[in-house]
């Protein structure tokens, strides 16, 4: 899609790209306040212990309580993570050997596919299809299954479906029965819209359960690359060793500017959010004029359309950024489920997307 980018700009078409989830909104000014402080303190440019972790461990746990009333051990429940992309990697390589299965959703955030094949994993999938509102159907995979990770994410990259509490519960109790770890991903916890609020699966309880958070979406800070692991105590236990051999924890400075920024007022994150759902109210019935399929996302900063006979969704997304400057993602880039969709990233204001719908619909579906 890059490619197809620069192939476009070089006819002087004009880019819009909605093919990345990177929030293109600034990160509260008091998180860069305190950041800018952090960088004039020489206590900040030394290695960070995992002792001197602790504030931001801490500030993730009271979020975690304040937001899911979900309460953890700040030692030993709690680990910064520079991402979660980075932290689900290294998550992989702590819980599974090389050869255990890994249940995966098919269409899935395709890092996941990355992460599986470094730690060496079967990857077993499960269809999210819009006729289960893209949820799993557990009760369908085969009893002689036995994984060793479910990774599960709701509000859910690229479909922008949404779990309830109850379902993390059920997802819970069938990775016990059959000896699984959940690794729930959860970075859009809070881009979340109008009055729907996301629910943990660490209200499920926390033995066998780990849920990655990010501070890229909610506070805009994905080149920052910060986050946490919250949950399972052996399994966090098990990615601290991991990260031991790889990294030395995000700089002392970013920790301080994240655990600022989990002790905002959650007026802060709704704001960011209504932001994404005035983009959500514009794009959508755009999409629909078309005669595209799309439901409303609650969460997320996506936008999953089905286009009616669109059977090459690489090829259209190429074609589409080589004819309009419109750069959007192919389904079949999230898995073989995503084909016949294609995914918007909600990453320019509303008189945008309106304008980049009506220019792809100019753009031939192809056979
Ligand atoms: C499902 C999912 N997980 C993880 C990430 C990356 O999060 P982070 O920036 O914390 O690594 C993204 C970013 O788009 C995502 O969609």
């Amino acid at each position: 899609m890059d490619a197809a980018g620069v192939r476009a700009r070089s006819r002087g078409l004009t880019l819009t790209d909605l093919s990345i989830g990177s929030s293109d909104q600034h990160p509260p000014q008091s998180v860069l306040d305190v950041l800018r402080e952090a960088t004039h303190d020489p206590a900040t440019y030394r290695y960070p212990r995992f002792s001197d972790t602790l504030p931001l461990r801490a500030a993730a746990a009271e979020y975690l309580t304040r937001r899911f009333g979900v309460r953890l051990n700040a030692e030993t429940e709690v680990l910064p993570l520079i991402g979660a992309q980075e932290g689900l990697a290294h998550l992989l390589l702590a819980v599974t050997d090389p050869g255990d299965t890994l249940l995966l959703p098919d269409p899935c955030y395709p890092p996941y596919w990355g992460a599986a094949a470094v730690a060496g994993l079967n990857v077993v999938t499960l269809p999210l299809t819009p006729e289960r509102g893209f949820l799993p159907d557990l009760a369908a995979v085969p009893e002689n299954v036995r994984p060793r990770v479910l990774l599960l994410n709701y509000p859910n990259n690229p479909t922008s479906a949404v779990a309830t509490a109850q379902f993390f519960r059920e997802a819970a109790a069938w990775c016990r029965e059959r000896g699984t770890l959940l690794i729930h991903d959860h970075p859009y916890a809070e881009l979340t819209f109008g009055d729907y609020r996301a629910p943990s699966a660490l209200e499920a309880g926390t033995a066998g359960v780990v849920e990655l958070h990010s501070l890229s979406k909610t506070h805009h800070l994905g080149g920052f690359r910060v986050g946490f692991a919250a949950g399972d105590t052996g399994a966090v236990g098990a990615l601290a060793r991991v990260k031991g051999a790889v990294d030395f924890h995000p700089y002392l400075g970013i920790q301080r500017a994240a655990a600022h920024a989990l002790g905002l007022p959650d007026e802060v994150g709704r704001a960011g959010a209504r932001i994404f759902e005035e983009r959500r109210d514009a794009l959508v019935p755009a999409l629909r004029d078309l005669g595209w399929e799309v439901q409303t996302p609650q969460a997320s900063m996506y936008a999953w359309a089905r286009v009616p006979g669109l059977r090459d969704s690489v090829a259209f997304a190429v074609r589409a950024a080589e004819e309009t400057g419109v750069v959007v993602s192919p389904g079949r880039a999230f898995g073989e489920r995503g084909e016949g969709f294609v995914r918007f990233a909600l990453v320019q204001p509303p008189e945008v997307l309106r304008a980049a719908a009506r220019k792809l619909g100019t753009v031939g579906v192809g056979g």
